[in-house]
């Protein structure tokens, strides 16, 4: 076998060995898990029998606080637009009844990943009057590019 030949392959099993290492070891010992937010577990299936999800929407829980429990789907939201005055803090808690969807509102840090099963939260306050989409970011089939809601900033 040429030597170059032989280098090669021992660069190419090397580091191949290395990254099964790098996963194995953030798997194990610094126990993986799915990205942030994702602490509460729901069984999807059974999702819209369940609180809070039997009931999405929007729920005051303080002067200017906001509860947002929101359901995603093929291909939506539910609710699909969501209206607070300025200076709003809303706390989103979502999951997906199906395949994993996301959810992005450009423009700000709220960037989450709905995986079916999980609740991911996230809280963002609204200090802008008006309107802001939030849709989809994670590829999730034919409906994709349509699946996106409406965050309606009131001034106030
Ligand atoms: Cu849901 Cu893409």
């Amino acid at each position: 076998m040429p030597k170059l030949e032989k280098i090669w392959l021992i660069i190419g099993s090397g580091s191949l060995v290395l990254f099964l290492l790098i996963t194995g070891v953030m798997a194990v010992s610094m126990g993986l898990n799915p990205p942030d937010g994702m602490q509460t577990t729901v069984e999807p299936d059974k999702v819209e029998e369940q609180a809070p999800f039997d009931n999405p929407g929007l729920e005051k829980i303080g002067p200017n606080e906001y509860k947002a429990t929101i359901l995603s789907f093929v291909f939506g939201y539910d609710p699909h637009t969501i209206t607070i005055p300025k200076g709003s803090t809303v706390h989103f808690e979502i999951t997906s009844k199906d395949v994993v969807h996301g959810f992005h509102i450009p423009g700000t840090p709220t960037n989450l990943m709905l995986t079916p099963g999980h609740v991911s939260e996230y809280t963002q306050t609204f200090n802008e009057p008006g309107e802001f989409l939030f849709l989809c970011h994670e590829y999730c089939g034919i409906g994709h590019e349509v699946m996106y809601g409406t965050i309606i900033v009131e001034d106030t």
